[in-house]
């Protein structure tokens, strides 16, 4: 079947983010479709991404006075008008033709900020150029150092105003949809940034390749020196993407790390891994205040921000559902999921007696 054509115009039945998904899959290939959507292996970490939002129940607090309410807060040198940044997500001309641009006019819409994936299908320039809304550089530390410390220094002069360094997929978890539906990059869509870049090994675990161990994926996996060495290049602030444990959490913390994305990648890599909201709270123990914890996977509602904002992060990101906006009807697309979860937001603050986001703590999670 031929993906529909895109929409110019928000369809009236479209009420909340999950309503964009039917859209979206009537509007892709299906190759690139099961990419999008699939997680690693039997997908249960994806599954209990979502399910774990969906066991929290929320207590309201009435009659609070919610005059001069907001949603504002600083973030890693950022002022942002709400707590939901854009997720890195690869490849988004998969999505839409004008891919990642698309992505950044929605998000300049709507004044959020937006994390560039190393596996962006534009160049870092180009997206930076497009951008009336602050950007983060999601960095893969590549195999070949000398082009890492060459993308960092791009990402910099063009206006980057982090780095988010993905550390949980040296290799990427089996994604067993992909293969059962023979996803491959289709022409046109490449990881652009990456062009000229020596010895490019395959990023992805090839079905029935040779084993992994002794293999060069491995033998350039960075490390704790890597992250290390990498915060010596820049003054930029850095983040870690892909902790899950409050051991990891506090050794990030020890070496200087600017904050932490708390993410199983939306269980695109090791299957079976917890939901991230369940081990949310560990982890703020471990870190006490001392870097701001940014919470991905499974957010779908302004509740689910609520959540987990009362259970210890700052803010949270969102990949699937914005790329469900921007391959439905592209930037409009993208803006609307992001209106809609801040417009939650705020009414799951109201209704909970928050008038900031200093307001929520864990009183809001009834027990
Ligand atoms: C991702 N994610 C991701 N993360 C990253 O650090 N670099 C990347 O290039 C990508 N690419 C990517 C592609 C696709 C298709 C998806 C769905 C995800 C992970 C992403 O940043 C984020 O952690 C999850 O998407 C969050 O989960 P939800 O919101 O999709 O449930
Ligand atoms: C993924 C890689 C690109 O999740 O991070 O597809």
């Amino acid at each position: 079947m031929t993906p529909l054509p895109k929409l110019q115009q928000i369809p009236a039945d479209i009420a909340a983010v999950v309503d964009y998904e039917p859209f979206a899959r009537e509007r892709m290939a299906p190759q690139a479709w099961a990419y999008l959507v699939g997680g690693a292996a039997d997908e249960l970490t994806l599954g209990d991404n979502l399910a774990a939002f969906g066991r929290v129940r929320l207590l309201n607090r009435v009659l609070e006075d919610l005059k001069g309410g907001h949603t504002r807060l600083q973030l890693c040198g950022l002022d942002l008008d709400y707590p939901i940044l854009l997720a890195p997500v690869a490849f988004q001309k998969l999505a839409h033709p004008d891919g990642e641009l698309a992505s950044v006019l929605g998000a300049s819409a709507m004044g959020a900020a937006m994390v560039v994936s190393t596996q962006a299908s534009i160049s870092l320039e180009a997206i930076a150029q497009a951008a009336q809304t602050p950007l983060w550089f999601q960095l893969y530390i590549q195999p070949d150092r000398e082009f890492t410390r060459e993308l960092v220094r791009r990402a910099e002069a063009a206006g980057y105003r982090a780095l988010v360094v993905t550390v949980d997929a040296p290799v990427n978890g089996m994604r067993n949809r992909e293969q059962r539906a023979g996803f491959t990059l289709p022409e046109g869509v490449e990881a652009v940034n990456l062009r000229g870049m020596r010895n490019l090994p395959p990023s992805v675990a090839q079905p029935g390749a040779s084993p992994l161990f002794g293999s060069p994926l491995l033998a350039h996996a960075p490390t704790w020196k890597d992250l290390e060495w990498l915060q010596s290049l820049t003054r930029l602030p850095v983040l870690v993407k892909g902790v899950m444990s409050a051991r990891d959490a506090a050794r990030a913390v020890v070496q200087g790390i600017a904050g932490i994305v708390v993410s199983n990648h939306g269980g695109r890599t090791l299957d079976t891994l917890p939901a991230t909201l369940d081990v949310l709270p560990a982890l703020a123990q471990a870190v006490a205040g001392r870097v701001p914890l940014v919470l991905d996977g499974g957010v779908r509602r302004g509740t689910d921000v609520l959540k987990a904002l009362a259970l210890g992060a700052s803010a949270v990101m969102i990949g699937r559902p914005y790329v469900h906006g921007l391959a439905t009807a592209g930037a409009s697309g993208v803006a609307h999921v992001l209106h809609m979860l801040r417009s939650e937001l705020e009414v799951a603050m109201a209704l909970t007696g928050c008038p900031t986001l200093a307001e929520i703590d864990a009183s809001v999670i009834w027990r």
